[in-house]
């Protein structure tokens, strides 16, 4: 999977590069963010997160109760500025942190893990790996364990076509997959392609549009592990 994301590596090698350094005990905004970890942490002493970029998200599990959190990430940009801030705030022994994909992934032998964070990524990888990602942090994760799936918004098809910087990829399962002139992946999926994408392992128990900064909307999905 790996060789297929060395521009988004590139891309994100260069966010994470300069980004300022985030306080473990500062609050995600909006703070429904905030509320859906809260939900997810409650019960929950391990959080994987697969895409954790320097790892903010995953960094908040810690004042939910959480005693050990897994951050992937295939920026080194990123997986470094998360354990330099983890580090310094005393959090070093109780987190651990790769650079990698879905192979790293794959590789992680410290299961089951209680609750999974996927933000913002799913919709940035190649279908056949979203749904490997699913697949994997499905086995990893035990029953009645939680996920949260933070995606960008849907929007009718077509309408990215016609946008400067997307270009339509071909894809065998005939999902509306882009890559954007930033080497980046969008796969525009559809909450009817969310559902199907993450049965038979997990079923969805809510689901949210949030807004960020700037206007723009995500979606959060909550699921649960069936079985
Ligand atoms: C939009 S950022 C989100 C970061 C973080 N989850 C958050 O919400 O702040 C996407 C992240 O996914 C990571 N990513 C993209 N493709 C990946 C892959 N194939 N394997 C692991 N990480 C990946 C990027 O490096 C980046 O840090």
């Amino acid at each position: 999977m790996d060789n297929n994301y060395a521009a988004t590596e590139k891309y994100w090698n260069g966010v994470f590069k300069n980004k300022a350094e985030f306080h473990p005990r500062g609050k995600l905004s909006p703070p429904e963010l905030e509320q859906a970890l809260q939900w997810l942490c409650r019960d929950a002493s391990t959080v994987l997160d697969f895409g954790c970029g320097h790892g903010h998200a995953l960094a908040r599990c810690f004042d939910y109760g959480v005693e050990h959190i897994t951050g992937l990430d295939v920026s080194q940009e990123a997986i470094e500025l998360a354990r330099r801030v983890l580090k310094k705030h005393g959090y070093q022994s109780r987190s651990t942190l790769i650079c990698g994909g879905l192979d790293a992934l794959k590789a992680i032998k410290e299961t089951p893990v209680d609750a999974v964070i996927l933000f913002n990524v799913l919709d940035n990888l190649l279908p056949r790996d979203a749904e490997e990602v699913l697949a994997v942090t499905g086995k990893m994760v035990s029953s009645g364990g939680k996920m949260l799936i933070k995606l960008n918004p849907y929007f009718e098809p077509g309408v990215l076509a016609s946008e400067e910087g997307f270009t339509r990829v071909n894809c065998e399962s005939g999902a509306e997959l882009y890559r954007e002139d930033s080497g980046l992946y969008l796969w525009n999926m559809s909450d009817a392609e969310v559902k199907k994408l993450v049965n038979p392992h997990w079923v969805t128990v809510n689901c949210l549009e949030i807004e960020l900064k700037g206007g723009l909307t995500n979606r959060i999905y909550f699921l649960e592990k069936t079985s």
